[in-house]
């Protein structure tokens, strides 16, 4: 048994969509524990930091302006190999090719505005929450 924290983050499109309520009962409904949360208008610097591994992309610039561009909700997520879980139950990149069932699968159709975003790794996992919670505000 593997229990890990994982970054999650509704992105601006799944906030103004109404989706943030249905969101949150998927990831408790699945049995992950959310020990963090805030809803939060991401400033530039917060984005570039979240997503520096995509800064020499061709669509950096529109995804820094895509996820600052209104209210976002961060998290964190704790669980039995939660980093692996959530991956499945957010779905591939790109909403038209994620599978039914999946967050992307059922809400989204485009590959930047893509209802949620969550850590690929438990590395990522510790860097990604790192830039959004201190140690002291998340729950034991
Ligand atoms: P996310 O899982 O948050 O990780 C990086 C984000 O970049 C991704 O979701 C999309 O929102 C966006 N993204 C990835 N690939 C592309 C692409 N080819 N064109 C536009 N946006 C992309």
């Amino acid at each position: 048994m593997v229990i890990q924290r994982t970054f999650v983050m509704i992105k601006p499109d799944g906030y103004s969509r109404g989706l943030v309520g249905e969101i949150i009962s998927r990831i408790e409904r699945k049995g992950l524990r959310i020990i963090g949360m805030k809803l939060i208008k991401m400033s530039r610097e917060q984005a570039e930091k979240l997503y520096s591994v995509h800064r020499d992309k061709p669509f950096f610039k529109d995804l820094v302006s895509f996820v600052t561009s209104g209210p976002v909700v961060v998290m964190v997520v704790e669980g039995e190999s939660a980093v692996e879980v959530m991956r499945i139950m957010i779905g591939s990149t790109d909403g038209r090719k994620a599978p039914p069932g999946t967050i992307r699968g059922d809400y989204a159709l485009s590959i930047q505005e893509n209802v949620i975003h969550a850590s690929d790794s438990p590395e990522t996992a510790s860097y990604e929450i790192s830039v959004f919670f201190r140690e002291e505000e998340l729950v034991s």
